[in-house]
This record gives structure tokens, sequence and C-alpha cells, in this order.
């Protein structure tokens, strides 16, 4: 399978004040074209910061991060690529259809074209009706549906979404993984990072499991799938890991 996103040797210490913080210790992902790749780690492993790294919103230190075999740090490499992140944050005076508009004019988006494609972004998620209300009234799950709609503006052809569910309700988290399937379907690569491995093991084609800013273990979700013919869950599974590399 061809790959379209690949990470090598990626390490990324942060200034924190007088301490340094190393976040992520040499970490190597593949992820290939049409697949979903669950992230997978506790809070603090790592999985914003290689996000960011990928995105080029923090500087590479170290390491290489390609993107369809172009650099990521080129802007051009970037145009095809959506990004939800884990908590954002947008003008309260601005309603859905101004924030997409504008991040659909940042992406060189014709505005003849802007229109039908917001239309059908805010169906998608389920806010054709909110679309004239001001984002500072919203919830935090209309929120995350913006944001979601907000990452597809650009048509993206790998889309990168830093915890999409957390703090969905059950509806909403199920709606936002039947919606995140069905983009795969349709041909997208997505990259997902979760501390929840239930909400991982149920979409993802390939699981990469990151603690501590090392990549515990990697492969195909039914390779992990063993584990539970052994009578282990996942989830133990995973603390077990944890527990053994502390
Ligand atoms: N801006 C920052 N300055 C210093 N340390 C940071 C900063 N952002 C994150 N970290 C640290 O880097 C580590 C990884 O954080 P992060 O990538 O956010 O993890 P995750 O997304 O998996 O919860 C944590 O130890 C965190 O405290
Ligand atoms: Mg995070």
């Amino acid at each position: 399978m061809e790959q379209i996103l690949s990470v090598k040797n990626l390490s990324y210490t942060y200034k924190a004040g007088r301490v340094n913080v190393k976040a992520l210790d040499d970490l190597d992902l593949e992820i290939c074209r049409g697949e979903i790749f669950g992230f997978i780690g506790p809070n603090g492993a790592g999985k914003t910061t290689t996000i960011k790294l990928i995105l080029n919103i923090l500087p590479l230190q170290n390491g290489k991060i390609k993107i369809s075999g172009e650099d990521s740090s080129k802007p051009k490499t970037r145009l095809k690529v959506g990004y939800m992140p884990e908590s954002a944050v947008y003008s309260r005076y601005l309603t859905p259809k101004e924030l997409l508009y504008m991040y659909g004019r940042i992406f060189g988006i014709r505005k003849s074209l802007l229109k039908q494609r917001i239309s059908e972004l805010l169906a998608l998620v389920d806010l054709e009706k909110e679309g004239s209300r001001l984002i500072g009234t919203f919830s935090k799950g209309m929120m995350q549906k913006v944001s979601f709609a907000q990452s597809l503006i650009n048509e993206p052809s790998v889309l990168i979404l830093d915890e999409p569910t957390s703090g969905l309700d059950p509806v909403l988290r199920k709606k936002m993984r039947e919606t995140i399937l069905n983009l795969r379907d349709a041909g997208k690569t997505i990259f997902f990072s979760s501390h929840e491995l239930s909400e991982v093991e149920l979409i993802s084609d390939k699981i990469g499991i990151l603690n501590k800013g090392r990549l515990l273990a990697t492969g195909p979700t039914k390779s992990f799938m063993g584990k539970k013919e052994e009578g282990l869950s996942l989830e133990n599974y995973f603390l077990n890991l944890i527990k053994e590399k502390q």
C-alpha cells in the first residue's frame, strides 16, 4: 500500500522555564493511503505534540515528516491536509458560516464554490439550523462539530483529528465514528488520536500506542485482537504494556 504519511526519528523537547520536557523520543510512524490510523496514548503521551509537528505548528527539532512524499514543512504539502485541533478556539462573534467562509478563503477556495461547500458541511455535522448563530452561544458538542466541519473545508485527502470524540455524548460519538468511516470509504486517510482504547479499536485499521513519547506498539488493529482471544481485553493489554515499560 502507498505510504501517505511518514514520520521518522521524531523527537521533541519543550523548554518550560528552566526545565526541559522531552515530549517525543525517536518516534517512527507509517500511515498508508485510505486507512484510519488510531493514535492512542494516555494524557501527556505526546499525541498532540506529534500532530503539531506534522502540521508544522511546532518547528521540527529532529527527524523527518513526509506527506505524500513531500516535506510537511512546505505549506504546499499541507494544502490537502485537514486538521481538527484538540480544543479549537474560535471567535465567539463569528457564525459557523462566517468561520467556514474565512477558512475556505485562507485555503484559496473560490467564493463561488464556498457557499455550496459550507451548506454541505453544515448538513454533514447537523448544524444547518445553527449556521447563522454566534459560535459564542454554542455547547461543547456543537463546537466540536464546527471544528470538524472546519477540518473538511479544503476537501483534504489527509485528515488529522486530535481527540475528535472527547467530550461528546454517545450519540454524537457514534455519529462522528460513522462520518469518519464514510470519509475513509470515500478514499481519505484519517489520523486520529484518542486516550480511549474502546474508541480506537472500533474504527481504526491500524493502531499506534504511544506512552511517554515512545511508540510501544503498532500494527493492524486485527493484530491486537489476538490479545482478546487470549482472554486479555485490549484495555488491559494496553495497561500492562504501559506498566511493563515504566
Ligand atoms: N507548551 C508546552 N510546554 C512544555 N511542555 C509541554 C507543552 N505542551 C506539552 N507539553 C508536555 O509534553 C508532553 C506531551 O504532551 P502532549 O503532546 O500534549 O500529550 P497528549 O496530547 O498525548 O496528551 C507532556 O508531558 C506535556 O506536559
Ligand atoms: Mg493531546
